[in-house]
Parts: C-alpha cells; sequence; structure tokens
C-alpha cells in the first residue's frame, strides 16, 4: 500500500452543530461512547435489542448461529419485508404520508402516500401469484428509477419471492448473464426508461436477452407496447382484476429476500445473497443511527435501485422509518447543470445521500449554479461509494450545506447489506475524507497479512471481525466463492472465528478514525460503480480481433477512476486503430454495459508479463498513472524488452 505514507495528515475538525445536536437521536459523544462500548463488548446483546425493533410473526430463540463462514440470524424468528416497510404503519398517522415523491426528468411527477404504495403493492403481488410465482422464486427487476420499481421490489417481498434487480443500464447480455445464473422465472421491466433526453428501451434489451434465458416464463412489463410475445403482460392489464388486500407471507428470519450482483477481480459477476430479518435488522438500526431521521424529512437519495444503496436506503431503511422519499429518474445535471439543485429547492429536501464522483462533478460547473437555488431546507448531507477527497468534502460542506449540515461519509459494500463506518451525525465529530468510527456493535480492524493489528497510522487491510446481521450469507450457486474470496485471507484461529475481508486498504488514524484508502484487488471504482477488471478484459478479448488485453484504472479527478485497456490485436491486413478502438468500446458496452467502457484504448505488440506469465497489472497501472509513455492512443506500445526480465512480483 505505497500510497499511504504519502498522504497528507488531515488536521481539520468538524463538531455536529449545537443545533443539530439537540435534536439529535444521540446528541452527544458521552451518550455515543457508552453505547458503543456496550455493543462492541457484548455485540449479540446489542443485535438482539436492534431485531427487537422491527416486528416479527414469531420471534427467534438463537441470535447467532455462526458456523465459518455462515451465518444465521434470529433463524427460528419469522417476519416480512413488505410487512415491515408498510403494514407497520397501519394505524398510525404515517399511513397518510408520501411516502415517494418521483420526478422524471422531463418534468413528470408522481406521489404515493403509504397506503397507495400499500395497496399496490398488494395488486402487484397478487398478480404475481396469479401467474404462478410462488415462495422462493426469483424474479428479475430490469426498471428504471420509478415507483413501480420499488412496487415490484416489496410485491416481491410480500409473496416470499425472491428480487434480482439488474441496474437498467447494464446490456442485454450483462442482463441475460444474470438472469441465467439466478435461474429467474419471471422478469419486471418496463417499455424504456429516459436518461439524458433519449429513451432506453428496456423492453428491447429484456426480449433481446430471454431469447438465451431458459427458466423465464413470463415478463411484465410497464407501459408495453405492440406486444407480440406470449411470454409478456402489461402491468396496468395484469393488475386490473387484482385485489388489493394480499397477506404478508410470513418468511422465516434466513428466506432470501435479494440476490444482487456486483462484480469481483474474475470475469463472472457474483450474486451475493441477502436475506430477511438479520438485514432489515442492520437497515432499520444503521439508517437511525447515520441518517437520524425526523418525521418532516423529505429525503433524498440518488442512487439508482440497481444497487445496494437503492435497495437498503432508497427503499427498506427509509420507508421502516416512515419517511417521505423524493427519487428522480434520469440524469441529475439535465437538461441543466443544476437540476439536483431544482429538484431540491422543490421538493424542499432535508437530507441529501449521493456519491464523491457527483459531488466533483456538480463542483466542477461552477457555485453560481448551486447558488440559484435556496437549499435551506437541507439538515443533513451524506455520501457513499468511494473515498471523498477533502476539496470535494469541504465544497460540499461549505457550498450545499452552508458550513449547517453534518456531512455523514458511509463505508460499507454490496457485501455488507448496509452501512458499517459512519459518523453519528449528532456526536462525532467528522474530518474531510474519513468515513470515521464503525457503528456501535460493528467491529472493525486495520490489519496486517499476518493477521496482526497495524499501528496508527499504518496501512493494511480493512476486515470486519465479528459478524453481523446485514452480511451477505453466501454467493448464490458459489458457497466455495465466498469462502475464498471474503474469508480464506483471515481463517480462524486461537484469537478469532474468522475475519471478513472487504478487499479495501485502509488506515486507522490517532482517534482510531478509519481511512479508507481503496481497493487492493483487481476491482475498480468508476464514478461510484463498482467494476472487475477482468469482466472487461473478458469483454474485450471476445472481439475477433483481440488477442489479449490488460485493463487497469487510472486516477481521475471527477470519476475516481477510469479505466484505461492494453490490448493486443490479431494481426488483420488493413486495419484502422481508431475504428477498432471505437468499435472495442462499443463491443464493451454491448457486452457489459456503457458505464464499463474504456476511457481509452491501447494498442501494443505485447504485455508486460512476469516469468511465469502473468500480465503486470502494477506496471501498467504506473504507466497510465504517471505516464512515462505518453502519445496518442494509435501508438504501438512495445513491451517486449521487459518480457524476460521481470520476476514474478504479483
Ligand atoms: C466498495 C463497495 C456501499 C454502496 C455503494 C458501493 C468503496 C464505498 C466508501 C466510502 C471509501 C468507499 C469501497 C468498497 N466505498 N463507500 N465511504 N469511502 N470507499 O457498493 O459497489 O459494493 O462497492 O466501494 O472500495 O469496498 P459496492
Amino acid at each position: 500500500m505505497e500510497s499511504i505514507s504519502s498522504l497528507l495528515q488531515e488536521h481539520r475538525i468538524f463538531n455536529p452543530s449545537k443545533e443539530f445536536s439537540q435534536n439529535a437521536n444521540i446528541g452527544s459523544m458521552e451518550s455515543y461512547a457508552s453505547m458503543r462500548q456496550i455493543a462492541n463488548l457484548d455485540p449479540l446483546t446489542h443485535w438482539n435489542e436492534q431485531a427487537n425493533k422491527i416486528h416479527w410473526f414469531s420471534k427467534w430463540e438463537t441470535i447467532l448461529d455462526w458456523k465459518y463462514p455462515h451465518a444465521q440470524w434470529f433463524k427460528e424468528g419469522y417476519t416480512n419485508a413488505a410487512f415491515n416497510c408498510l403494514d407497520i404503519h397501519k394505524n398510525t398517522p404515517t399511513m397518510q404520508k408520501t411516502a415517494l415523491l418521483w420526478e422524471r426528468e422531463d418534468g413528470l411527477r408522481q406521489s404515493l402516500t403509504y397506503e397507495e404504495l400499500h395497496s399496490k403493492v398488494c395488486l402487484l403481488a397478487n398478480a404475481l401469484k396469479s401467474i404462478g410465482i410462488v415462495k422462493g422464486n426469483v424474479i428479475t427487476i430490469y426498471m428504471g428509477m420509478n415507483p413501480e420499481a420499488i412496487i415490484a421490489m416489496l410485491a416481491c417481498a410480500r409473496i416470499g419471492a425472491v428480487h434480482n434487480v439488474v441496474f437498467g443500464g447494464f446490456s442485454s447480455d450483462a442482463l441475460r448473464d444474470r438472469i441465467n445464473d439466478s435461474s429467474s422465472v419471471c422478469i419486471i421491466t418496463q417499455n424504456a426508461t429516459l436518461r439524458r433526453g433519449a429513451s432506453i428501451p428496456l423492453l428491447t434489451s429484456v426480449e433481446q436477452a430471454v431469447k438465451e434465458c431458459p427458466t423465464v416464463q413470463s415478463i411484465i412489463c410497464k407501459d408495453a407496447i405492440n406486444i407480440e410475445s406470449p411470454l409478456i403482460q402489461d402491468w396496468d392489464t395484469i393488475l386490473l382484476n387484482q385485489n388489493d388486500i394480499c397477506e404478508a407471507e410470513h418468511l422465516e428470519s434466513e428466506h432470501p429476500l435479494f440476490f444482487l450482483y456486483t462484480s469481483g477481480s474474475t470475469g463472472k459477476p457474483k450474486g451475493l445473497v441477502h436475506t430477511t430479518g438479520g438485514y432489515l435488522t442492520h437497515v432499520r438500526y444503521s439508517f437511525e443511527m447515520v441518517f437520524d431521521p425526523k418525521p418532516n424529512d423529505i429525503y433524498f437519495c440518488s442512487a439508482d435501485i440497481g444497487w445496494i444503496t437503492g435497495h437498503s436506503y432508497v427503499v427498506y431503511g427509509p420507508l421502516m422509518h416512515g419517511m417521505t422519499i423524493l427519487i428522480y429518474e434520469g440524469a441529475l445535471n439535465h437538461p441543466h447543470p443544476g437540476r439536483i439543485w431544482e429538484l431540491i429547492a422543490s421538493y424542499g429536501a432535508t437530507i441529501l445521500y449521493t456519491a464523491p464522483t457527483a459531488i466533483r462533478s456538480f463542483m466542477g460547473v461552477g457555485n453560481h449554479i448551486p447558488e440559484q437555488y435556496a437549499l435551506d431546507s437541507l439538515r443533513l448531507l451524506g455520501t457513499v461509494g468511494e473515498p471523498i477527497n477533502p476539496e470535494a468534502w469541504m465544497w460540499y460542506h461549505e457550498v450545499i450545506g452552508k458550513s449547517r449540515c453534518p456531512i455523514v461519509d458511509t463505508w460499507w459494500q454490496t457485501e455488507t447489506g448496509g452501512i458499517m463506518i459512519a459518523p453519528v451525525p449528532g456526536a462525532v465529530p467528522t474530518k474531510p475524507g474519513t468515513a470515521t468510527l464503525p457503528l456501535p456493535g460493528i467491529l472493525a480492524d486495520v490489519i496486517k497479512k499476518n493477521g496482526e493489528s497495524c499501528q496508527e497510522n499504518e496501512g493494511g487491510y480493512l476486515t470486519i471481525t465479528y459478524p453481523w446481521p446485514g452480511m451477505a450469507r453466501t454467493i448464490f450457486g458459489d458457497g466455495e466463492r465466498y469462502k475464498s474470496v471474503y474469508w480464506s485471507e483471515f481463517p480462524p484461529n486461537e484469537l478469532h472465528q474468522g475475519m471478513y475481508f472487504t478487499g479495501d486498504g485502509a488506515r486507522k488514524d490517532e482517534d482510531g478514525y478509519f481511512w479508507i484508502m481503496g481497493r487492493v484487488d483487481d476491482v475498480v471504482n468508476v464514478s461510484g460503480h463498482r467494476l472487475g477488471t477482468a469482466e472487461i478484459e473478458s469483454a474485450l478479448v471476445s472481439h475477433p480481433a483481440i488477442a489479449e488485453a490488460a485493463v487497469v484504472a487510472r486516477p481521475d479527478e471527477i470519476k475516481g477512476n477510469v479505466l484505461i485497456a492494453f490490448v493486443t490485436v490479431i494481426q488483420q491486413k488493413d486495419m484502422d486503430l481508431s475504428t477498432l478502438e471505437n468499435e472495442l468500446k462499443q463491443h464493451v458496452a454491448k457486452e457489459i454495459g456503457a458505464l464499463a467502457k474504456p476511457e481509452e484504448i491501447r494498442f501494443t505488440s505485447s504485455l508486460p508479463k512476469t516469468r511465469s506469465g502473468k500480465i503486470m497489472r502494477r506496471l501498467l497501472r504506473e504507466l497510465v498513472s504517471h505516464g512515462t509513455i505518453s502519445g496518442d492512443t494509435t501508438t504501438l506500445e512495445d513491451f517486449s524488452a521487459l518480457e524476460q526480465l521481470r520476476p514474478d512480483e504479483e
């Protein structure tokens, strides 16, 4: 972890304002510290208490059953996620409150109360039953960011079907692979979603994908037009004759709530399995701790439901707390650069939760843009997805938060289910660039390869040293991979029962604050999206002109990282490299999605390799970051001289 020593130490400290702390759930460092001490000494009692705050049809006997590397939380208990988001508000004023405020890029708006949302979820749940969906079936949801997508997730949860949301920006090939890997029997989609003024035809991608998806028996499509396939049913038509009463299924705590695919260091995405009771407990608790919800909040999280943030902190966390949730379908800077601030001002949003990459791009267009809007409704700001650089943090704090709003930098992962490291805003002082401390009950450490804890400010591997309820239970269909990726780096020994390896590098400062240094594996964060370089490499080599490919990240001011691909070509006569470069970018977009397109493709006659033939990505990373080789993208770079010289390093 070479970058650590070069890091400047950050000394600015921001204490929570008196005003914020006075109204906060946890309003002082003393009460926070005592809660944390109690929870960390006895995490099981802590999680037992937290589990009692969600609704159960019947209670558990065992808090945690841990058989390395598999956890079961509250295993004898029965609960339901949709019930916890909707039915628990029955006979309270929340039922008449707005649950969802939706706006689309073109200005179309809709709002739904909790009662209306409840009724729509029941209609769809009954429709799913009517087409033969039963508990345990997997349903892929491929939609834009709209109320129907949330209704679809909750309808699945209500009847015990497992939802598998695939981000609408993924290509039909990527969709096909995720449908097949998850053995989905049904797909819920919509005709098209809107982004940057363009209509993105989701149904067309689904139709393309299902040609090679033998398990799919039905497709439900919102706004379907010109239906030709007998598989497809129109959303509105199928809901027409349904009853809006649908009992929530009583589900075992460990019943899978959803699968969510994410990238790893091999070419094959991992379908992480999240279950019900523990996940809800962790998400309800962390939402309360980090966002300090208030009844009048208008909560705006800009994440898409295709990502874990959309699951935990657009849908489940906020709905369990009866929040009014603002969702937006489209690009946050379209049709004008101030679109996000316009939304906040017009709805009076009080909490904004977004990604550093978005903040950096808003920062880049100049302060005069946000300054045109009244942002004084905001009281709390959050970030997630990647490390936030202190400059962007300060800008967010001063220009958006007017130095009034605490910033919660939240570290977590698809695998963790919920937030793990973040300040509790009424209590914990913040420093620009650190997610601060693990939430009470979460035990984290920075350790060396040999398993020992690092010294203060010494870089090492971020690990979670004790199970937690929101943790992914396995990788669907691949328990071995789950064990080897996350639990084999630090297997059980006489001191602990196995530690979870996050894949991130970190250091702990003199206050015990965690500074995340980024990934230590071949996973890259581009604009807050997680991509495996191996996935992109395999997409590139599937092009007939490409022999070998190596993809590395280059740091980028706005996106955090961009991808640079080195490729060797299978010689073809009269090949125009700039045409090929464009073709390859399109090819990656087709195989995975536009989000995975390399920024630059460099053609080379060979790739630098170790003696055993491993591509030396470290060398390529140095090259793209420090630019020892310059020139246009069409120059052939010759690594042949290096080829035989390098010992095995990686
Ligand atoms: C990876 C997880 C958690 C939802 C969104 C991303 C990076 C995430 C932070 C943060 C520094 C962060 C890590 C992590 N990351 N949040 N606050 N500070 N890095 O979920 O796609 O599963 O990616 O994102 O590298 O391992 P994900």
